[in-house]
């Protein structure tokens, strides 16, 4: 996607105070600020749709990345069956789920583990994939996705992710469409985890040092 579609929010006047909007009370520490209220992504996501029912000629087959991409991947799926009801075109969609890990606090650790069985991935065979991803951070994990999938030669692939983070960590792969560009900071909330915490707050936040300490995993 042209970076002139996507929305950037890497300035610091979008950081929201906390005070502006309601969060859990068990979170009130462990994050430092609002990025991104919960009425933005929605309304963020009924466009993304749109773009890309308008994009797709035939049968999709939308995938899911679990875990932190399944709030995304709920309200995409949502918008698109709209638009399948409103717009002129109607495109048939079948869902599918894989599990993708690789951090560890806020550090990606370089092994990309996929839960994919090879016989479940048959069928992907001359299918158009659409990949549903929370966050593109360096890169790595979907770069690595993308190659295994190529196994199973499917027609087409294309990533949706809801964030692609501006670091130099990058290794420079850009999603064909991304909801918002962010700061190189670690967010969570709308499903984004920090050890398995904070997938049950609806705004994406910016956590806080003392939500790194309270939630980190210590060997
Ligand atoms: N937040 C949550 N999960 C992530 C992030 C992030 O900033 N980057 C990569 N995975
Ligand atoms: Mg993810």
């Amino acid at each position: 996607m042209d970076p002139s579609k996507w929305i950037d929010v890497t300035s610091e006047s979008f950081k929201y105070s906390l005070d502006h909007f309601v969060i859990p009370s068990h979170y009130q520490k462990d994050v430092s600020s609002i990025l991104i209220p919960h009425g933005i992504i929605m309304d963020r996501i009924e466009k993304l749709a749109k773009l890309i029912v308008e994009d797709s000629k035939g049968p999709l087959v939308i995938c899911c990345v679990l875990k932190g991409g399944h709030q995304f991947f709920a309200d995409l799926v949502n918008e698109i069956k709209k638009c399948n009801t409103v717009l002129g075109q109607s495109v048939p969609l079948s869902l599918e789920f894989i599990k993708v890990r690789s951090y560890h606090n806020d550090v990606s650790t370089g092994t990309v583990t996929i839960s994919l069985t090879d016989e479940e991935c048959q069928d992907w065979k001359n299918k158009n994939l659409l990949i549903v991803e929370d966050i593109i951070d360096t890169g790595n994990t979907m770069v690595k996705l993308l190659h295994k999938l190529q196994e199973f030669q499917p027609a087409s692939v294309r990533v949706a992710s809801l964030l692609l983070k501006k670091t130099p960590k990058s290794n420079g792969y850009v999603p064909n469409y991304v909801g918002f560009a962010i700061p190189d900071e670690f967010v969570v909330g709308y499903a984004l985890d920090y050890n398995e915490y904070f997938r049950d707050l609806d705004h994406i936040c910016i956590i806080s040092e003392h939500g790194k300490e309270a939630y980190a995993i210590k060997n």
